[in-house]
């Protein structure tokens, strides 16, 4: 989708519809597991994981802590950043690919956990590039008309879906949430407006093997495991993130010498630097929170996002870019001004 301007007749304003983020939250639990957990039960070092990964730790979901709880605590709080109500919300989009059950939405669970009596709620399905394909969609309610106010959502329990005996992929990844707030606000139709300004999104299913669950409903009855050919995977982000973020800005009418922000999905800090390189951004304009989480999958975009903000690193009018690739292959980005 890109930023077209409204029709306009004579004399009138071509105003457009852009989402705007009024608020941001985010929740991990308690439980920390540093790199030398692993070092028990398998051939790996804190030296290995931090080398190639850039990762010190993650955050694992308690026993009885669901995908729902994480993203409820962060619903929570992306509320009251943003000074709002549950039922001030006309929609709920949750990006996960843990879901605590295969129906219903965990979006619909997390509308049930808020109080909220109104509205609709749905999720989506596009694994680590899912939070950037629910804002994608969130942004084309808001602009349809059919929603004014769109809380969005990426909260993952990978720790569910981990084989513990793979060092290539349990090192890898942590569970949390983080959630947003959008708002419709009018805009000139212009770069300068604030809020979502153009998307990217991509997918080719053909490499679906690359990264892939070996289990599910129709298939083996089971949850399944997280399989993954990390380097190739690796290769495809290097070629892909980069060439994303610069089509969405070029749909934006920008160019990354305008970009304020780069809040990467945090997978591996070889992977962003790589990226911010080929954008030439310094990394001091690279929101980076690998080390303390681990990949969140769908949950990592805002979860930085709200880290950044809860820091007060964002002021308003700066241009961020997020980007994101995951299984699918699915990836794409969303240029959005602050
Ligand atoms: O979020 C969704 C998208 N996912 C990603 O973006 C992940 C993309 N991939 C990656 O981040 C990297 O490919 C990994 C971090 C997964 C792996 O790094 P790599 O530099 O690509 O390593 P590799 O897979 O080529 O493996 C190099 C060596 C292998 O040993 P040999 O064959 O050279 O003897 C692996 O067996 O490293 C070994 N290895 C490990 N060694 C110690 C793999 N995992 C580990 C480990 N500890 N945990």
């Amino acid at each position: 989708m890109t930023a077209p301007a409204a029709p306009s007749g004579p004399g009138q304003a071509a105003t457009v519809r852009r989402s705007v983020i009024r608020g941001t939250g985010h929740y991990l639990p308690e439980r920390v597991v540093t790199n030398d957990h692993f070092t028990e039960s398998l051939d790996t070092s804190d030296e290995w994981i931090r080398g190639r990964t850039g990762i010190e730790r993650r955050h694992f979901a308690a026993d009885d802590q669901c995908t729902s709880d994480l993203a409820i605590a962060a619903a929570r709080a992306a509320l009251t950043s943003a000074g709002m109500q549950p039922d001030d919300i006309d929609a709920i989009v949750v990006a996960t690919s843990t879901p605590d059950f295969t129906f219903p939405a965990v979006a619909t669970m997390v509308q049930a956990g808020l109080g909220m009596t109104r509205g609709f709620a749905f999720d989506v399905q596009a694994v680590c590039a899912g939070f950037v394909f629910a804002l994608a969609n969130a942004d084309g309610l808001i602009r349809a008309g059919q929603a004014d106010r769109v809380l969005v959502i990426g909260a993952e329990t990978f720790s569910r879906i981990m084989d513990w005996t793979d060092r290539g992929t349990c090192v890898l990844f942590g569970d949390g949430a983080g959630a947003v707030v959008l708002e419709a606000e009018d805009g000139d139709g212009t770069s300068d407006d604030r809020g979502i300004l153009a998307t990217d999104l991509n997918s080719d299913g053909r490499l679906k093997d690359l990264l892939h669950v070996d289990g599910g409903v129709s298939s083996t009855g089971t949850a399944g495991q997280l399989r993954m050919q990390g380097n190739l995977v690796f290769r495809h982000a290097v070629e892909k993130l980069a060439a994303t973020a610069h089509r969405a800005l070029d749909k934006a009418g920008l160019s990354a010498g305008d970009v304020d922000w780069l809040v990467p999905h945090q997978a591996n800090l070889r992977i962003i630097t790589a990226t911010a390189q080929k954008m030439q951004l310094p990394l001091d304009k690279v929101v980076l929170t690998v080390a303390d989480h681990g990949n969140t999958s769908a949950a990592s975009i805002p979860l930085a996002l709200s880290v950044a903000n809860s820091q007060g690193r964002f002021a308003k009018g700066d241009v961020i870019v997020t980007e994101a690739i995951g299984g699918g292959l699915s990836w794409g980005s969303v240029v959005l001004r602050w």
